[in-house]
């Protein structure tokens, strides 16, 4: 069946005059973490849906673990799971009560729903909180069940969408931790994400989807090139200081910088990002510059839409990518 999980070509999704997907193109690796990153709207879900056969596609063709999705939806549901962009569990049963439950949905029987239950609190590291209730779970702790409810079956293929939207960076990191456990495991995961950094982190390769379609499918790496890396950005008190720090960026960074008149921003593209940083407020200090602002930003999905598409994301929420420096 070659080597890939998820493989979907031209998929197309319309809802009344909206192009959700328009010609969608897909291709996942078997045994890997694949990143589909876009802004809201983009089509994520959408896409989820029609790969994990919860809607039916109206164009196009998908494969998922080797089956087609529209002529053999059932046998797909039998090789994958799906964690949704919106909790499933219940918030009055236990973390133990909710897996136990799935378990039986799933027709595994009492005794195998209660050991898989078992396994799944210890590997997901909810072993110590199996027995609350899940409505005193802090975020991280509840996507974690969700994932674990979506293993219950030992899926070949897993659908994540959005597994750390509205979660502090803690809670972020510990999801993290249970995907990337869950890949050494042997488990082809589909992640959706409107974090670079996420994406970055986790997979080994990225699809951009921007109206219903992927705009560039990259190693995070050649990602990451095609933007230009880390950049320093320094917002100046006064306009009329805004040549000279671009010119200090210029000398420090040895590159090109981007000058915002409207926000005062210089901006460049940087190596050494840390000699970098200091170099540029040392220097803007001893040329009595006054400086409203300073940091290294790392490219966020902002970054790699104006680069790609001309135009930005309406994402204004993609936190933890700007690292402050007072
Ligand atoms: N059931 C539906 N009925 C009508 N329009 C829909 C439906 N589902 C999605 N859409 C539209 O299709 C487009 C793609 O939506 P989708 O939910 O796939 O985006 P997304 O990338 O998951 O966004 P988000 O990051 O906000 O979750 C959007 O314009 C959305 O409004
Ligand atoms: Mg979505």
């Amino acid at each position: 069946m070659g080597d890939y999980a998820v493989r979907a070509e031209g998929l197309e999704k319309r809802y009344g005059e909206k192009r959700a997907l328009d010609g969608f193109d897909l291709a996942v690796r078997e045994g890997t973490v694949h990143g589909l990153l876009g802004p809201n709207g983009a089509g994520k879900t959408t896409a989820v849906r029609i790969l994990s056969t919860l809607v039916r596609l109206d164009g196009g063709s998908a494969r998922v673990a080797g089956l087609d999705v529209a002529r053999r939806p059932r046998e797909v549901r039998a090789r994958i799971g799906l964690t949704g962009q919106y909790a499933a569990v219940d918030e009055v049963l236990t973390g133990r009560q909710n897996l136990e439950m799935f378990g039986r949905l799933f027709h595994l029987g009492g005794r195998r729903a209660r050991s898989r239950a078992a396994e799944l609190l210890e590997q997901f590291d909810l072993a110590g909180a199996a027995d609350k209730g899940v409505g005193q779970y802090s975020g991280g702790m509840r996507r974690r069940l969700d994932l674990a409810a979506s293993m219950i079956l030992t899926p070949s293929v897993l659908f994540l969408d959005e597994p750390t939207t509205g979660l502090d960076p803690r809670g972020r990191g510990e999801v993290w931790d249970s995907v990337r456990a869950l890949v050494s495991g042997g488990t082809t995961v589909l992640l959706t994400t409107q974090y670079l950094e996420e994406a970055d982190r986790l997979a080994s390769h990225i699809t951009v989807i921007d109206q219903g379609r992927a705009i560039a499918d990259d190693t995070p790496d050649g990602l990451k090139d095609t933007v230009g890396g880390d950049r320093i950005e320094v917002v100046v008190a006064e306009r009329a200081d805004l040549v000279r720090a671009a010119e200090v960026v210029a000398r420090v960074t040895g590159g090109e910088p981007a000058r915002d008149e409207a926000e005062l921003r210089v901006h460049a593209p940087v190596a050494e990002r840390v000699a970098a940083l200091t170099e540029v407020a040392r220097t803007l200090q001893d040329e009595g510059v006054r400086v409203e602002d300073i940091g290294l930003r790392r490219p966020s999905l902002d970054d790699v839409f104006l680069r790609l598409t001309g135009h930005r994301t309406d994402v204004t929420a993609d936190a933890g990518v700007k690292e402050a420096v007072a």
